[in-house]
């Protein structure tokens, strides 16, 4: 077996190995290898073991990689981004500084509405473009897989350009992209006062032609903002109903600022994940504990707002709810590209200890993505998405913040990042 590369003598090696998602006391469980190492070969994990074991597997023509007094583990998963937009809202982070919330800017037309106007008016050129480059900047800070959603169209032909941009970058980028539909984000203008209208149009129009375009696309989620100001526990239900009728996994956005209970609609659904939770009950938590929803927590968008009420990630795990996390990158809440940060954050204030966090950036993201089978671990047969830290042991990828601790990023056995 002729193997092309080896990251061999690992101060400690992540495998976070698993076959489910990690949940209550497992979201701990690191698979810490010390001296440990990882074989890979057409861009696939081959061998994961000792060092001194995985090293005898060497020909001539394999390439090794010493990372000694470093860590090495997955490469993060971004289990929620809504980085295909066009422009930005620096503005509106000015007014919010001075005491504008970011639902009175929703509310008066501002907010998502600001950034669908400007990607709708761009082209697909400028929209891969701008997309690309947060996508170079995530992938430094160890992001080697993101799911990523549409939701800055809100009409049928700005939707598909935005799947379009999804598809183009999970082709052309070494990130892989999993695509969701989120065509309920908000309420577009045009609607204004008719919501049951463009639910109407969301169900009869765009997820039709969403699931019908000429991408192929695999697991493709459906998604929906449930919240003030966007939509109701009776529309969301009706749109996800609707998507899952077609076979599409779903997704939703649950108890960012109020509770209208779409934690519990998630759970009622079986969605794969119910998203942001910022303000969810311990009744609601057994609810998604019972029907294997995924938690992913997102404490960049609390941060992002200047809020204090973050997710309770503890009583998550407590609860039995696997826990996942991702940036939420979008140009409103929660311009965030570096999963390390998000980790500083869900430590601090969700109350996550570091080995859970690191569980929850991959392998339970993984899950979250409907990918858990192929990416997020360390294990034989998984693709080769590798870091390498240059921090002495894992508590430092939470402990230290603000600096890039990531060396090396391996996509599908290919080194894409190198720094030094
Ligand atoms: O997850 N809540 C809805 N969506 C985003 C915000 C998107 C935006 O403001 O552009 C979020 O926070
Ligand atoms: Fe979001």
């Amino acid at each position: 077996m002729a193997i092309d590369l080896i990251i061999h003598s690992a101060a400690q090696l992540l495998t976070v190995a698993g076959s489910a998602p990690k949940r209550g006391s497992a979201q701990s469980d690191l698979g810490i290898i010390e001296h440990g190492a990882v074989a890979i070969r057409d861009g696939e994990i081959v061998a994961v073991g000792a060092s001194d074991e995985i090293r005898a597997l060497a020909t001539h023509e394999t390439k090794m990689l010493d990372a000694r007094g470093k860590i090495v583990l997955p490469g993060f998963v971004d289990a929620h981004t809504h980085v295909v937009f066009t422009g930005d809202r620096a503005n509106e982070f000015e007014m919010r500084l001075r005491g504008a919330s970011y639902l009175e800017l929703l509310k008066a037309g501002g907010g998502i509405m600001n950034t669908v106007r400007a990607t709708r008016a761009a082209s697909l050129g400028q929209i891969i473009n701008e997309t690309r480059a947060r996508l170079d900047r995530m992938l430094s800070y160890g992001t080697t897989t993101a799911e990523a959603k549409t939701g800055y169209g809100l009409d049928t032909a700005t939707e598909l350009k935005l799947l379009e941009a999804i598809y183009e970058l999970d082709a052309t980028h070494p990130i892989d992209l999993i695509p969701t539909f989120i065509g309920a984000h908000a309420i577009p203008e045009e609607f204004r006062g008719r919501a049951d209208d463009f639910v109407n149009v969301v169900v009869e129009e765009m997820l039709p032609a969403i699931r019908n375009s000429k991408f192929e696309i695999r697991n493709l989620f459906c998604d929906v903002f449930c919240d003030d100001g966007a939509f109701d526990v009776e529309q969301s239900r009706k749109i996800l109903e609707r998507a899952r009728t077609m076979n599409m996994p779903l997704k939703i956005h649950a108890d960012e600022f109020a509770n209208l209970g779409g934690a519990a609609l998630a759970a009622e659904l079986g969605a794969v994940s119910a998203d942001h939770l910022m303000v969810t009950r311990r009744d609601e938590m057994k609810l998604l504990a019972d029907a294997n929803v995924i938690a992913v927590l997102l404490p960049g968008t609390t941060f992002g707002l200047g809020k204090t009420d973050f997710a309770n990630g503890r009583a998550f795990i407590e609860e039995n709810v696997p826990v996942a996390l991702g940036s939420d990158l979008n140009p409103g809440t929660s311009w965030c590209e570096s999963m390390p940060m998000i980790l500083a954050m869900a430590t601090r204030y969700e109350k996550l200890t570091t080995a859970e966090a690191i569980v929850a950036a991959t392998l339970n993201a993984a899950y979250a993505s409907g990918i858990g089978e192929r990416v997020g671990s360390l294990q034989v047969g998984k693709l080769a998405d590798v870091l390498i830290a240059d921090v002495p042991d894992y508590r430092y990828l939470a402990y230290r913040y603000g600096t890039n601790p990531i060396q090396t990023v391996i996509k599908r056995g290919n080194m894409v990042v190198e720094r030094e």
